[in-house]
């Protein structure tokens, strides 16, 4: 038994002998622990965006170090950590589900340390890129740890908030990331700009010390009065139920072979088509790029950086308010007029450049106009609805690995578009790709209303046997 678990099993019940027994918490404790343990966990989240969001600012600076850089060191200092991620989300699924979610987060908080102090202290161009792939790794990690983690601590009624909190996280980091950069531009110091992510990554290790494993995770491993205890703090009832179906569904046979079984199948293409449509509409062409794309069609830099700001604002914002409608509206009417959305949002930001790359007076205006839009559609809809629905709709048994593959897939796809974008906007121009993206879109709401299921204030174990393979049915799920 870890030291967590140890000083957890001492303060889960509030028995003082420590046996298990029926629920003793009250409603207001309940949320208090809950959130505590979704907050604490969710500064994953914020190390995801922080880091994903600083190289931007950094790079301003960071290309006349180690001799200078060129443009293709650049890209590799942005991508690598890309490509980090998608062997951190690879093989975090497979220790979340051997050795449990705690001490995943906990190796994944460790990584994230070291890799940031490599990054701030590194003496030459090769150092920085080994670092940002370390780096990339803990984000890989945190990226399905979190959501995973959360997702199997919330109780159904709050999951849809519970989980999306790792969303506002991850809007939060990359707001604070375009701070940090605008407010160290001044002195240069790339150093303290990526060093800065070691206070949360810190944080986050010392505070998954404080948290219980997860119940679902305990189950399974035959490990159920530990269940109990952690669950007795974390619902105010029916808690038989719920280790009696997290139990029969653990049951079923299921081999990595059933990753691919037939009654699986329609959760994997749901979770990871999903994935790749998050990322072929655009969405890190903005967060990356919306700077250098907007100062290079005339506008000032302090105007670019700006709009930058507010972009980060809206996104954090909007975020806010799919928090705040998810379990109440439900996921899918947010996932439907959020990709609307930013299928407007983009038409928009293309039609701006209709007359040339450069913008001017008004056109400048609908193009930030339709920039913001887009973002912030996303923010209330495919943003947090994805990382929502990967924690959702797979079955226990392969939940950590399914989540893996969809998250791998989501990285990869941000790879692609991210090495891709500035080489697509100098082939077919801002106002082509910024179509391409309104297209993407319009075949991504296609898919949506198509075959992703609703997901409100249904357990996890009922949504698994829609999706399983005992009603042998091999859709996803009616929408609802
Ligand atoms: C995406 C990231 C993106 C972020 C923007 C997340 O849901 O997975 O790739 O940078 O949202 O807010």
């Amino acid at each position: 038994m870890s030291v967590g678990e140890q000083s957890n099993s001492a303060s889960v019940l509030g028995r003082p002998d420590g046996s298990a027994g029926p629920p003793v918490a009250g409603r207001r404790s309940v949320r208090r622990h809950v959130i505590a343990a979704a907050a604490v966990t969710a500064l994953g989240g914020l190390l995801f965006g922080y880091d994903t969001g600083v190289v931007s600012g950094a790079l301003l600076f960071l290309k006349n170090e180690f001799g200078g850089l060129s443009s293709l060191q650049q890209e590799l200092v942005t991508s690598l950590l890309l490509i980090g991620a998608m062997i951190g989300a690879f093989g975090a699924g497979r220790v979340a589900d051997r050795i449990g979610r705690r001490p995943t987060i906990l190796i994944t908080a460790v990584i994230f340390v070291v890799g940031v102090l490599l990054a701030a202290l590194s003496p030459s161009f090769w150092t920085l890129i080994v670092a940002r792939v370390v780096i990339g790794l803990a984000v890989g990690s945190a990226s399905m740890t979190v959501p995973l983690y959360i997702g199997e601590l919330a109780p159904p009624r709050m999951r849809g908030a519970l989980v999306s909190l790792n969303q506002l996280a991850i809007t939060g980091g990359i707001l604070a990331s375009y701070l940090v950069d605008y407010g160290l531009a001044a002195s240069a110091n790339w150093r303290l700009m990526f060093g800065l992510a070691v206070i949360p990554a810190a944080l986050l290790f010392v505070g998954i010390l404080t948290q219980a494993e997860s119940p679902h995770w305990l189950i399974r491993q035959g490990r159920e009065d530990e269940a109990r205890r952690v669950l007795s703090r974390l619902r105010e009832s029916d808690i038989d139920a719920e280790v009696a179906e997290v139990k029969e569904v653990a049951a079923r046979r299921v081999s990595r072979r059933d990753l691919l079984a037939r009654g699986v199948r329609p959760a994997l293409w749901v979770g990871v088509l999903m994935a790749i449509f998050q990322q072929i509409t655009g969405i890190n062409t903005v967060i990356y790029y919306a700077p250098s794309l907007l100062a290079g069609a005339g506008l000032g830099n302090g105007a670019s950086l700006l709009a930058n700001v507010v972009n980060g604002v809206v996104n954090v914002g909007m975020t806010i308010v799919a928090i705040r409608l998810l379990d109440r509206t439900g996921r899918r009417p947010l996932l439907l007029a959020g990709t609307a959305g930013m299928v407007v949002g983009m038409v928009m930001t293309a039609l701006a450049f209709f007359g040339g790359s450069q913008l001017h007076g008004a056109t400048a205006y609908v193009a930030i106009a339709g920039l913001l839009i887009y973002t912030g559609s996303f923010a209330i809809g495919l943003g947090p609805v994805f990382w929502l629905m990967i924690a959702e709709i797979y079955p226990l048994r392969i939940r950590g690995q399914a989540m893996s593959v969809a998250t791998i897939a989501n990285w990869g796809a941000n790879f692609v578009v991210t090495v891709s974008f500035l080489t697509m906007v100098d082939t077919i121009t801002p106002k082509g790709s910024f179509f391409l993206f309104a297209v993407t879109s319009v075949v991504a709401l296609v898919y949506f209303a198509k075959r992703v299921p609703e997901t409100k204030q249904r357990s996890l174990q009922e949504i698994e046997r829609d999706l399983g393979p005992a009603t042998g049915d091999q859709r996803a799920p009616a929408a609802r």
